[in-house]
């Protein structure tokens, strides 16, 4: 392998967690993974081909650059792009067959002067206050969708603004009231929508009442749980039967092995100096590759071993310690995240050393670092 560092992803574990979450919601409700920003990190056209192949029935993108990617990678499965397809794009988005998310009126009057047919989902705020129509809007504005021949109306959606952060879903029901509500006021003046969607990971895993048509996965289709406080309330209500595998690890190799004296600084800053005489190795991959040059308290494996970062990450290196690993060597293999012998580094552990959320850390790798299937 010519690669300085790569990522894994663990097919197995992909398919595990599309087939755990097929159980939970039946066959009846549309799966629809999210594999919006390369896929979670994990790889776009890879993980759609994959999630296909395991049973999912619909990808969900964020932009008509994604939805283009998959296409072109012969990925013939409904697309709905959930973010905002610019006016000028539009054309290209209906060529594509993608399903649009909509919640303005110049979007509308765009489809309707390309005319050709296409699938639209309003997207109804309640709560979340990011994108979507206003719930005293909404009648008028379906009511404007359904005036126009080439449109069709299919879905009716909504997202949660706090029901992953959380073991309180008080706020995810005021939400959920509001969606079946403006479901129903459509329904009185005569407008039936075929598929109703709210559900993210979390919803998806603890509210069956959120399924309704459809339900868009996401964090957990990677095997991730949304956060600590979903598996505790999960374990709490559910007990068990939900196994997800992890799927992502990231990898380099050693670029360098040095003897340093102690008394000697290390990297940008001179931040660190060394206490003992140390050996050292150095890894070519830095902050250019979404290695958070903010982490506090880092370690990587080495054969099984833990050697703790030294000074500051660079733009393309990082500098660690192996004086307790005399095996190491030039070449060898380098655990960022995941595992090593009997050693783990999690997507939650790094995700704490950097302080945030698991979300952010395989998606934040950079999109040329190649992702192999393993
Ligand atoms: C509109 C929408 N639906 C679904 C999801 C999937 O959420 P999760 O990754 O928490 O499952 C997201 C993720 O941000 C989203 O923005």
């Amino acid at each position: 392998m010519d690669e300085l560092t790569w990522v894994e992803i663990k097919e197995e574990s992909l398919r595990n967690n599309i087939t755990q979450f097929r159980n939970i919601v039946g066959d009846n409700v549309l799966l629809c993974p999210c594999v919006k920003a390369n896929a979670y990190g994990h790889g776009l056209a890879i993980c759609g081909r994959i999630f296909i192949e395991a049973g999912a029935d619909w990808l969900s993108v964020n932009s008509l650059y994604e939805a283009r990617t998959l296409r072109d990678a012969g990925i013939k499965a409904p697309i709905y792009i959930l973010g905002y397809v610019p006016l000028s794009a539009l054309k290209e988005a209906v060529e594509l067959e993608c399903r649009l998310v909509v919640y303005n009126r110049e979007t509308i009057d765009k489809l309707a002067e390309i005319g050709k047919e296409v699938k639209v989902h309003i997207k109804l705020e309640t709560g979340n206050n990011r994108q979507g129509v206003l719930v005293e809007d909404l009648l008028e504005f379906a009511k404007h969708i359904e005036g126009i021949e080439n449109i069709k109306l299919e879905g009716l959606s909504t997202h949660f603004a706090n029901i992953e952060d959380t073991t309180d879903h008080s706020y995810a029901e005021k939400q959920l009231a509001r969606f079946n509500d403006s479901v129903k006021s459509l329904e009185s003046i005569g407008i039936e929508i075929p598929i109703k969607h709210c559900a993210n990971s979390a919803a998806t895993i603890l509210f069956k009442e959120t399924h309704f048509q459809m339900v868009r996965t996401g964090i957990s289709n990677y095997g991730l749980w949304p956060s600590n406080e979903t598996y505790v309330s999960y374990l709490k209500e559910m007990g068990d039967g939900f196994e997800l595998m992890p799927a992502f690890s990231w990898k380099a190799k050693i670029a360098q092995i040095k003897n340093i004296p102690a008394g000697e600084m290390i990297g940008y800053g001179c931040t660190y100096k060394t206490t003992h005489d140390t050996k050292l190795a150095i890894i070519p991959i830095g902050y250019y590759d979404g290695y958070d040059r903010g982490i506090n308290g880092a370690h990587v494996l080495i054969h099984g071993k833990r050697a703790p970062l030294r000074g500051r990450v660079c733009m393309n290196i990082i500098m660690v310690d192996v004086s307790d690993i005399p095996e190491a060597k030039l070449e060898d293999e380098v655990v960022l995240v995941g595992r090593s012998g009997d050693e783990e580094i999690s997507v939650e552990v790094f995700a704490g050393w950097c302080g945030t959320i698991n979300y952010e850390i395989p998606t934040r790798v950079n999109e040329r670092i190649p992702r192999k299937l393993v």
